[in-house]
């Protein structure tokens, strides 16, 4: 998928217009707090571009999983709050998706209207025509700027572009380009470093980036099914059992492909979550689980990392959110900002790898910080993302285009 076939935000001519501009304004919130606004700060551009073009706006996001009901703790009110401070707008915030209140305030001259929650609608999920029909006659075109959701085939996402003049806002332009720099022609050395709790998760982008990377660093919980695969003892460590022989084949391959996987050879062992703690060689590991990369794997992967010129991470090296078992995560952040600071082209994607660098305070030690966890995993894989493809159907027939 090449970003060239996206229309860009800059080419819809709006001047005058309603736009429907679909975000991803899923934010962590805890009793209407919210934890981490990066994703409604990502927004922001793409808004303010079109404000200044003289376009008023119907904004629309999704909030959480309420599954097609109205679930109070999952409104969008909150989120509105937020986004009207930082977008300095008064901001007409309606308690419906496509009701009467949402095209009334969508009728006036009303600047910016935000919509409740888009799955609170059982047609959102379910990409139902009549609900994209709803939705699109809201407006006279389309922005989609929400990169983190567009893996997912829902009617915000994949409905517009069929019906209204259409465009890829900054965010998800900018998140494409990004991503295809580490799909195509990346500067060598390339080095992935991979963590989190399942290798399942990134059995797929391992076999999408063999034939790319030189050098795979995998730490996390992840990392003790390869262990196994290659007959170490892992201790009570967590093991995906029904993914062993998968991941021996990946192995093969690396070996194939002349690809270095490099996995822990000592480790922070704990007998559970929370409990005392000891730096340990893999092989003294005994009874007790893994739950950080030891201070020897942190100075192989470092040292790798620094030395190249390319560097993708997604998923941390241990349980970094307990203080005592984040010195790998952090030692991580910390190589990848030196690689950063050499010049090296270097991308955070993923949820927790994002929550981690926030965490250390050290979110300006990537080039570029994905908004999107499981839509960049998917863009990593090769896959093609519903809401690009629909994009790039609507500037094949020029739709969409000033
Ligand atoms: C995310 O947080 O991953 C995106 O907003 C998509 O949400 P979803 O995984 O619930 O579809
Ligand atoms: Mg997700």
């Amino acid at each position: 998928m090449s970003d060239q076939r996206l229309p860009s935000v800059d080419e819809l001519d709006v001047s005058g217009k309603r736009v429907l501009v679909r975000c991803d304004l899923n934010v962590p919130l805890n009793d209407g707090v919210i934890g981490d606004d990066m994703r409604i700060r990502a927004a922001l551009p793409t808004l303010r571009a079109l404000l200044d073009k003289g376009a008023r706006l119907v904004v629309c996001s999704h909030l959480g999983r309420p599954q097609g009901r109205v679930d109070e703790g999952l409104r969008l009110a909150p989120v509105g709050a937020r986004l009207s401070e930082l977008l300095e707008r008064e901001m007409t915030i309606v308690a419906d998706v496509v009701g009467a209140e949402a095209v009334e305030a969508c009728a006036s001259d009303a600047e910016v209207v935000l919509l409740e929650n888009l799955r609170f609608e059982p047609g959102e999920e379910a990409n139902d025509p009549d609900f994209v029909g709803a939705l699109s006659s809201l407006a006279d075109a389309y922005v989609n700027d929400a990169f983190g959701a567009s893996h997912r085939a829902h009617a915000s996402i994949v409905g517009p572009p069929g019906r209204l003049p259409s465009a890829a806002g900054h965010l998800l332009h900018d998140e494409v380009a990004k991503l295809e720099r580490l799909l195509h022609e990346p500067d060598r050395p390339y080095v992935a470093v991979l963590g989190g709790a399942k290798v399942s998760d990134k059995l797929d982008v391992i076999g999408n980036l063999l034939d790319r990377v030189d050098a795979i660093c995998i730490g996390g919980a992840m990392a003790f099914t390869l262990l196994v695969a290659q007959g170490s003892d892992v201790g009570r460590s967590l093991v995906e059992d029904d993914r062993v022989d998968d991941v021996r084949g990946m192995l093969a391959r690396a070996e194939d492909e002349g690809v270095a996987i490099h996995l822990p050879t000592d480790v922070v062992a704990a007998q559970e979550e929370g409990s005392p703690h000891e730096t340990v060689a893999l092989a003294d590991i005994g009874d007790r689980m893994g739950v950080d990369i030891g201070p020897t794997t942190i100075g192989e992967f470092a040292q790798t990392i620094i030395g190249a010129r390319t560097v993708l991470w997604n998923g941390p090296m241990g349980i970094f959110e307990i203080a005592d078992y984040s010195a790998g995560t952090l030692a991580i952040a910390t190589a990848i900002a030196e690689a950063t600071a050499e010049g090296a082209f270097t991308v955070a994607g993923g949820g927790d790898s994002a929550a981690a660098l926030k965490s250390f305070d050290m979110t300006g030690a990537v080039s570029h910080l994905s908004t999107g966890g499981g839509a960049s995993l998917e863009f990593l894989e090769g896959k093609d993302l519903p809401g690009v493809t629909a994009l790039s159907k609507a500037t094949d027939t020029k739709k969409g285009r000033a």
